[in-house]
């Protein structure tokens, strides 16, 4: 039976990934993939995570499971981190919250919850956005369309033809939007453009999914919400993906949440059931020890403190590589203006090279980065930025 069956396609991200290990090129570099890497290359265990998970260890008293959607303490933290402690839709209850194995998997959950209870319903994704996006929607069997995001002119948000998208929506479908970070891009609205998108969106009567999977890459934990925080109006609805593998390090540990808000807590409970349902016939409860770490960090003062401190340097050292990668190139003398990379936000960095500039570079220079032209900013190093400008400068030079 297994004889017929035809190979996937690889993955294009990951297929990149084995592709630069099989490279026998001792100066190549590889900006291609979704992970924090320090000034060494290393992607770190955060200390206030080593920390937790020696108390956790200590404290362990059970392995049994975990309830359908999770730990309700750690729900809580998740929330009060994305809408605020003190926000309306925090404190009225009307919130339906599951601990989920990533942001990945917030996402499957929402849209099989989407499927099972308003099918038909289409989902609208930025064009472009993480490839991933389509990919889990389909394999829920629900539709998706795109909607315009990239301005290539002025390497910047195409505000009006969003608008004017958002605009034509049928009412009743979702609108999926990054948090912050926009993944590939790194164009995010700034607050008033977040007003502006959420005040169309609610107009046209679409319900806002926001895929939260950077706070605090971009300009700091509060900072980074408003944009969800601009959605949050009374009895208004939203669906929240949040991760935790980036701004925690926790990548392998599958770590984060969804969160349904509501118009009142009595529908919030109608809700929660539902999220329980496509839990239970899809991986039946949450893995555990991810989840524990975040909650027990977030709920000590000092072990937070510290992880703040911590997102603080990862999101300053994305910010200096950026400059870092814009003084190259001018001192290489490559022509352009590249002054956008350091208005970009988060790891990555929408360069503007073509998909056969992408190969030269790859095939040439050994500096391997994604067909779209998306760079991972995290990726540079102050030993590698200069050969990356160099090379990039090499391939700008050439005929295509
Ligand atoms: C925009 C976006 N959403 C969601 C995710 C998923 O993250 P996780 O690893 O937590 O599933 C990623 C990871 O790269 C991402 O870039």
């Amino acid at each position: 039976m297994f004889e017929a069956i035809q190979p996937a396609p690889r993955d294009a991200i990951l297929g990149l990934t084995a592709a630069f290990r099989e490279d026998p090129r001792g100066d190549k570099i590889n900006l291609t993939v979704g992970v924090y890497q320090d000034e060494h290359g290393k992607t770190p265990v955060l200390e206030c995570v080593r920390t937790a998970e020696q108390r956790l260890a200590e404290a362990a008293s059970s392995k049994s499971y975990l309830p359908i959607p999770g730990d309700p303490e750690y729900a809580k933290m998740v929330r009060q981190l994305a809408f605020g402690a003190d926000h309306e839709v925090v404190q009225s209850g009307r919130v339906a919250t599951a601990q989920t194995p990533g942001g990945t998997g917030a996402l499957r959950v929402a849209a099989d919850f989407l499927q099972a209870n308003l099918p038909g319903t289409t989902l609208w994704m930025s064009d472009p956005t993480w490839p991933n996006h389509p990919n889990v929607f389909s394999a829920a069997r629900v539709p998706t369309q795109t909607y315009p995001y990239f301005d290539r002119a002025s390497n910047g948000l195409a505000l009006e033809p969003m608008l004017e998208a958002i605009g034509q929506m049928p009412a009743g479908d979702v609108i999926l939007l990054h948090g912050c970070c926009h993944n590939p891009t790194g164009i995010d609205p700034t607050p008033d453009q977040w007003q502006q998108i959420a005040e169309a969106v609610y107009q046209r009567g679409l319900t806002p999914l926001l895929d939260f999977a950077y706070q605090g890459f971009a300009e700091g934990i509060q900072q980074d919400a408003a944009g969800l925080r601009a959605f949050c109006r009374p009895g208004a609805e939203l669906i929240l993906c949040s991760s935790f593998s980036k701004n925690f390090g926790l990548y392998r540990e599958r770590v984060g949440a969804l969160s349904m808000v509501c118009a009142t807590a009595e529908v919030a409970s109608t809700v929660q059931s539902q999220i329980n349902r496509v839990i239970r016939s899809n991986y039946s409860n949450p893995p555990a020890h991810g989840a524990a770490i975040v909650n027990c960090i977030l709920r000590d003062d000092s072990l937070r403190a510290l992880w703040e401190e911590e997102v603080a340097a990862m999101r300053s050292r994305i910010h200096g590589m950026r400059q870092a990668l814009v003084d190259a190139l001018a001192a290489q003398g490559v022509p352009g203006d590249y002054s956008f990379i350091t208005r970009q936000q988060g790891m990555f960095s929408f360069s503007g090279l073509t998909k056969e500039q992408v190969d030269k570079l790859r095939e040439q220079y050994a500096v391997y980065i994604v067909g779209s032209g998306r760079i991972n900013v995290a990726g540079l190093t102050p030993m590698n930025v200069e050969r990356v400008a160099e090379a990039i400068g090499k391939v700008i030079g050439q005929p295509d």
